[in-house]
């Protein structure tokens, strides 16, 4: 099977964790983490060129801390896309506050500036604009609206790793942003995070909360969870940082040579290929096609499977809002949570149409020839 994504071990990976057990170093509840957690940090300050980073045991909990650290709380309207990993949303919830749901642009599935403009109440807190697949969102217009109504900014990098916005690292426009180190992600720890913020009181703050809120022992001052990297996965993602310009440009080179495989059932537009821009340059995550017609998609991403084994996967169906949790507390909400739901027609055909084709570095050219010709062959 050629998997969608495929975690890439080698033999530094193994020569560190034993290095850590042989230190004895498990974890760590200092202020400032461990020695591989602060490795760790430092090396990803320098990649994303933040001031600060603040490892976190998940994408997920780096959500949660962000939201903690803005003071984002009870009450509060949080605008964020539906079409994402319901983690975005989870995160505002556990925050205690209420998701409002965007609808996403059809070209590359990042928010929709024009519907979040049309969401903003008094209540809106934070933005947290998703860069889905590694595609960056349009950050100078969200910039823009965010700032007239002071508006934090909280991106979901949890994706985009090394994904740029006008040559910018994405996690480092908004006052925070926050990555996952999950298996499937361009670098893993097998879970694992971060939360990056050029704000050094904010670093403070997420420190605290990383700790249940505490600066020097048992005296909790704000409100905080354990959310600390264990050192063993710590030692993990700091070897794959030396490797991640090697990993994301065989992701490149896989993402440009597919494209020249299927280009010709893009011509006749049967499918919709993902494109980078001039200034939004993509760190090849996920390579997303859609389908034109309705009522393909599944029967290919089936056959694929099924006649090919390719591991071609659909991100994400049903989206946030159409889930049953969700579509229980939406309907029931505030009136602003239920228009939020009621017109996102864009997020629906694109939960209906996409399809995510396997190009992570371990796919080999005659691999990438096997994927284009099954999806040929499955259409
Ligand atoms: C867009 C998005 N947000 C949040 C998360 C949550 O990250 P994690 O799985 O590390 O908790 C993920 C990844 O799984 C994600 O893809």
């Amino acid at each position: 099977m050629i998997l969608i994504n495929k975690p890439w071990i080698g033999e530094d990976e193994k020569r560190e964790i034993i290095n850590a057990l042989d230190d004895n170093a498990l974890t760590s509840a200092a202020k400032n983490g461990g020695k591989r957690v602060r490795e760790l940090e430092s090396l990803l300050q320098d990649y994303l060129n933040v001031k600060n980073v603040v490892a976190i045991n998940s994408g997920t909990s780096a959500l949660l801390a962000a939201l903690l650290a803005a003071d984002v709380r009870t009450g509060d309207e949080v605008l964020l896309p539906s079409f994402t990993f319901v983690a975005t949303a989870n995160s505002v919830i556990a925050a205690g506050a209420k998701p409002i749901f965007v609808d996403v642009n059809k070209h590359d599935y990042t928010i929709d500036v024009s519907d979040l403009k049309a969401k903003i109440t008094k209540k809106t807190r934070a933005i947290v604009p998703v860069h889905l697949y590694g595609h960056p969102s349009d950050m100078d217009e969200i910039a823009e609206v965010a700032k007239r109504q002071s508006i934090s900014i909280i991106e979901d990098a949890c994706q985009s790793l090394g994904s740029t916005y006008h040559n910018k690292q994405t996690g480092t426009f908004g006052i925070m942003g926050c990555f996952s180190f999950y298996a499937s992600k361009v670098l893993t720890s097998g879970e694992g995070g971060a939360v990056v913020t050029n704000d050094d009181s904010i670093a403070e703050k997420l420190k605290m909360v990383r700790n249940h809120g505490m600066v020097e022992g048992y005296d909790t001052r704000i409100l905080g969870l354990n959310l600390r990297l264990p050192e063993l996965s710590a030692a993990i993602a700091k070897t794959q940082m030396v490797r991640l310009r090697e990993m994301l440009e065989l992701r490149r080179r896989n993402a440009e040579m597919l494209t020249r495989l299927i280009s010709d059932v893009a011509n006749d537009n049967r499918i919709i290929l993902p494109r980078e821009s001039q200034s939004k340059r993509f760190n090849w995550y996920l390579y997303t096609i859609a389908f034109t017609k309705d009522n393909l998609r599944d029967n290919i991403q089936k056959k694929m499977a099924l006649n090919d084994k390719i591991g071609a996967t659909v991100y994400y169906d049903p989206p946030v809002h159409r889930t049953p949790y969700y579509e229980r507390i939406m309907g029931s909400g505030t009136s602003s949570q239920r228009s939020s739901v009621m017109g996102l027609p864009n997020t629906d055909w694109a939960s209906k149409h996409v399809l995510s084709l396997p190009i992570h570095p371990l796919v080999t050219p005659e691999g990438l020839e096997r994927v284009a010709n099954s999806l040929k062959g499955a259409i």
